[in-house]
């Protein structure tokens, strides 16, 4: 087989079979075929597309390019939840502990942020003591005896994913449905839950902007976790605006524990709550998602969610009093206002503009081996439909440098639209598919 000869069929609209997949994505993975010729074929596949049964196959080629997690050793049916990325989404620290609390184990692998959106495992470390990496044994132990575990993913799962996507990412070929679908599916299958509940996010803050390209994706991620025999559900939700009013870790992590005491945003809460239920239905401890709900609900005004956390901090080494004294969390040393420049109602507030801004504040970042600074970020003050009067603080910006929060501020200022008309508000959850 010869890498020239496939790239040639793709450019030409082939079909490539499920030994052509496997050659390039093994031979990528281990250094035999150059970047410049995986580079020519992802583009190919960008122009051409593949179907699915070629995007099962890729799916499958990356899942096994490395380590698989054997999750055989915990009891009950393991449910992993996954949101295609997002700002402000901080739903994995509330609706895991939901999820476990009501009986669902969760051993779950997160990643980190990168770019304009968060990611778990940095919103984790922002707890003093919390530990994101666990041997094998303990992470399994910690999930049988504690419900919960959460921790970054091991960097022997999926390496031909991490090579290819690093490719994409700086050769224009992110945003093909099949590329994204098994980039995403390949980890969670390789992460070995029994079933899969993804968050496909759309909008300005999310990598589909519109709903009918964000139901694309969730409808082929839900084909290939069916395809791979796992159950697996796409709830697809807006993006347009940050999720809550918290950007950047240490903000986050407070809006997180504030939902758990019953004191979240409606949107968080609502969303957190809809996942919960879902993964609760999947992990048959409830007849329905509705069902699911419920309970979750239950569990969320008991505390007995927040009791959970508390359990995941204090087993991963976090110091749990954070639940009750948030001074125990990194703080940043300046903050700036962000005004309204005249009066009016809250138009839209553009999720990738405040996801930049929050990159500026040091909360996120541009390249995978940059650190974050764990307290910068910012608070949004409103949401979209809010009234806002001349001169109100519509967010404030945390960091640790004065110049990058002025630079954010101007990035910031580019997220709101005020306008004279009172806009709808927009609907949080628009599909579920895979139900
Ligand atoms: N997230 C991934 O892991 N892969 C993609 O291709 C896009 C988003």
């Amino acid at each position: 087989m010869n890498m020239n000869d496939i790239i040639v069929k793709k450019r030409d609209g082939g079909k490539l079979t499920t030994e052509e997949i496997g050659f390039f994505v093994k031979g990528y993975a281990q250094g035999d075929i150059p970047d410049y010729q995986a580079a020519a074929l992802l583009m190919a596949i960008y122009f051409q597309k593949m179907d699915k049964e070629e995007t099962f196959a890729l799916t499958d080629a990356m899942r096994y390019s490395g380590d698989t997690v054997d999750l055989s050793g915990i009891f009950g049916i393991k449910v992993d939840k996954h949101s295609t990325g997002g700002v402000g989404d901080k739903t994995t620290l509330i609706c895991a502990p939901l999820a476990a609390a009501c009986g669902i184990p969760i051993a779950k692998m997160s990643g980190r942020g990168l770019g304009f959106t968060g990611g778990t495992v940095d919103k984790l470390e922002a707890i003093p003591g919390f530990q994101t990496t666990l041997e094998p044994a303990a992470f399994l132990k910690q999930v049988n005896e504690a419900g919960i575990a959460v921790i970054g993913q091991t960097a022997h799962i999926t390496p031909a994913d991490k090579k290819i996507y690093a490719l994409r990412d700086v050769t224009g070929t992110v945003e093909n449905l099949s590329l994204i679908a098994s980039s995403i599916m390949s980890k969670k299958l390789a992460a070995g839950s029994d079933a899969i509940v993804l968050d496909v996010k759309c909008g300005s803050g999310a990598f589909m902007e519109n709903q009918a390209a964000a139901e694309e994706l969730g409808s082929l991620m839900c084909e290939i976790g069916s395809a791979a025999g796992k159950k697996t559900v796409a709830v697809v939700t807006d993006m347009n605006q940050p999720l809550g009013h918290a950007v950047g870790n240490s903000l986050e992590v407070i809006e997180a524990i504030e939902t758990l005491k019953g004191n979240g945003p409606a949107d968080i809460t609502e969303l957190s709550l809809k996942l919960a239920g879902v993964m609760i239905f999947l992990g048959a401890r409830a007849k329905t998602s509705a069902e699911g709900e419920m309970m979750a609900k239950q569990a969320l005004y008991s505390g007995a969610a927040l009791a959970k956390l508390k359990t995941l901090i204090t087993r991963q080494g976090g110091n749990p009093a954070v639940i009750e004294d948030y001074d125990l969390l990194p703080s940043a040393a300046y903050s700036m206002e962000l005004t309204a420049p005249e009066a009016g109602f809250i138009t839209s507030i553009d999720a990738r503009a405040i996801g930049i801004a929050s990159q500026h504040t040091g909360a996120g970042r541009q390249s995978k081996e940059d650190s974050v600074d764990l307290a910068a970020g910012i608070y949004l003050h409103c949401k979209v439909g809010d009234k806002a009067a001349k001169g109100e603080v519509l967010a404030t910006l945390y960091g640790s440098s004065k110049g990058k929060l002025a630079a954010a501020v101007k990035e910031a200022e580019k997220a709101f639209v005020i306008g004279k008309e009172k806009p709808e508000r927009p609907e949080l959850i628009k599909e579920i598919l895979g139900l």
